[in-house]
């Protein structure tokens, strides 16, 4: 009998109210689809918010300099360590300027430069000033207040606080609709026959993070238990500066984004010395994963008896307060004041440069799932994200996922079905000791007796759970994303991008220039597959 009490159907279903799944509802609306966009939280509590920088794209007639798409598309090739899929980078990054055009005709505002073009500013790994921003440093929030409120203009239903928990299948696995927990906790069936994962990252699996609390990597989870695969899941990015507020920091911690570096701010220890001087050509706008491996492998010297943290040193930024107003305000909070003191910053957990594999428009292996935005790996971040490439991802995928949404539905090629849909069960770890683990041992500096440990405290933790609860759908998630990143972490003997393996120092280009797939298998532990697949990933 099916746990279903309830049924709503839709053409497509979008699962999160962020920059990907929203714009992916937008486009649908456009086309003519009826779209349903489920959100286990409230619609703006996602991680899009939270993004500071900006968006990275080289638009028509605001760069006079010389930028161009091809160096854009260079500079993400370089930060990606080797791995990034090209034709996926090149036709994201070419995908930007109509993409953020549209996002402005929808009434994102971002900052003007005097003379009336855009301002620009610069992150790590950019080779020219090419991030546009918003509201100094608040351009998540701007993003996210624009596409909330076109969604609410154009009428995109948004059921908030209900929490997708698996997809609903044909007999022939194909997806007919998703199984949520409405607000009540009450199971029921969203009937669809496309359903579209945006749900974001899984910065939790950590202690700090830059990530708000919904990033549990609920949407990688679903995905592999519908028969998806995952790629490229040992590389998640660490931001090199969140500020720090005390040793043993949790949650979401602020996030001082990297433009404060790319107008000028260089990293200090706590005797004085520049941490970046000497480590790569391009010293503190270094890629991010380079920035933050320098911070931590500095900091364990204890240079002044400072273990844990480094500073960075904006004192030199004229107009702090109206270029980063959100930083100022979290740093005032904390009782420092930037102008006059250098902000102390460490690194913690910001991306996850792999998740679902997918390809540019949003097509997974499993006929009517799509994923875009951070939960997919389509290829365009390789080994480590470039900065202000994910509202760039987004934004593009989102769009082209919707067309391709209605490009299948309209070849007949979807499931039109109602299936069967009972509460599943899944391992459970205790999120406190996963949190735990991951942060000692899978974090910046990885080897393989630290992997192994984590290994077994999951094994020590863990009990089968039926999903019945959003906590129990996030600590299910938690628990098979930490599993699958430390087999792939374990299998990937080399140092790359985000993956830092303290035994295997050096890039081995000869063994290692590839991603590898992780697939479950029916008992749900998630394995590597044949790197024969991977290839294809690749
Ligand atoms: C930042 O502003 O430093 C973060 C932006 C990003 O993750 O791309």
């Amino acid at each position: 009998m099916s746990a279903a009490r309830w049924e709503a159907r839709a053409d497509l279903v979008v699962v999160g109210t962020g920059v990907a799944g929203l714009t992916a509802a937008l486009r649908a609306r456009e086309l003519g689809l009826r779209v349903l966009v489920v959100t286990k939280a409230a619609g703006g509590d996602g991680n899009t918010r939270w993004a500071q920088g900006g968006v990275a794209v080289v638009l028509p007639g605001e760069h006079d300099e010389g930028d161009t798409v091809d160096a854009h598309v260079a500079d993400t090739l370089v930060a990606g360590a080797g791995l990034c899929d090209e034709a996926a980078v090149a036709a994201i990054v070419s995908g930007g300027p109509a993409a953020v055009t549209r996002l402005r005709e929808r009434g994102a505002v971002f900052d003007p430069a005097p003379g009336g073009k855009l301002a620009r500013t610069r992150e790590g790994g950019h080779s020219a000033f090419r991030v546009v921003h918003a509201g100094g440093d608040a351009t998540g929030a701007e993003v996210e207040r624009a596409l909330l409120a076109a969604a609410g203009d154009d009428r995109v239903p948004v059921l908030e606080d209900h929490v997708a928990v698996d997809a609903v299948r044909t007999p022939l696995g194909a997806v007919c609709g998703l199984l949520v927990l409405d607000s009540a906790g009450v199971p029921g069936v969203v009937t669809a026959p496309a359903v579209l994962l945006a749900s974001g990252g899984l910065g939790q699996l950590y202690q700090a993070t830059s990530n708000p609390e919904v990033a549990t990597g609920d949407g990688l989870a679903l995905a592999m238990r519908a028969g998806a695969h995952a790629a490229d899941v040992e590389f998640v990015q660490f931001h090199p500066t969140v500020l720090y507020t005390g040793r043993g920091a949790r949650g979401r911690c602020p996030l001082v984004t990297e433009a404060v570096r790319g107008e000028g701010a260089v990293l200090l220890d706590a005797l004085g010395q520049r941490v970046m001087r000497g480590v790569h050509p391009l010293e503190d706008l270094a890629p991010r994963d380079v920035v933050a491996a320098a911070i931590t492998r500095h900091a364990a010297t204890a240079p002044g008896g400072v273990d844990d943290h480094v500073f960075l040193d904006a004192t030199g930024i004229g107009d702090f307060a109206r270029r980063f107003p959100t930083v100022l305000a979290a740093c005032l909070a904390a009782g420092i004041d930037p102008a006059s003191r250098p902000i102390p910053v460490a690194p913690a957990a910001h991306f996850a440069c792999g998740g679902v594999v997918a390809d540019v428009d949003g097509r997974t292996a499993v006929t009517g799932l799509y994923a875009a935005g951070e939960v997919a790996r389509t290829g365009l971040h390789g080994a480590n994200r470039l900065a202000s490439n994910s509202l760039l991802e987004g934004l593009v995928v989102g769009t082209r996922a919707a067309d391709a949404v209605a490009a299948d539905l309209a070849l007949g090629l979807l499931a039109r079905a109602s299936g069967h849909a009972e509460l599943p069960t899944a391992p459970v770890a205790d999120r406190d000791s996963l949190q735990r683990v991951m942060s000692r041992y899978a974090a910046i500096g990885r080897d393989a007796e630290g992997l192994a440990v984590v290994g077994s405290v999951l094994d020590l933790s863990t009990t089968d759970r039926v999903l019945d609860s959003r906590e129990r759908v996030e600590d299910a998630a938690l628990t098979l994303a930490a599993r699958a990143l430390i087999a792939a972490a374990a299998e990937r003997t080399e140092t790359r991008g985000c993956h830092v393996r303290t035994d295997h120092a050096g890039r081995d280009d000869a063994r290692w220039s590839r991603s590898q797939v992780v697939r479950l298998t029916p008992s749900g532990q998630p394995v590597l597959a044949d790197p024969a697949l991977a290839r294809d990933a690749a």
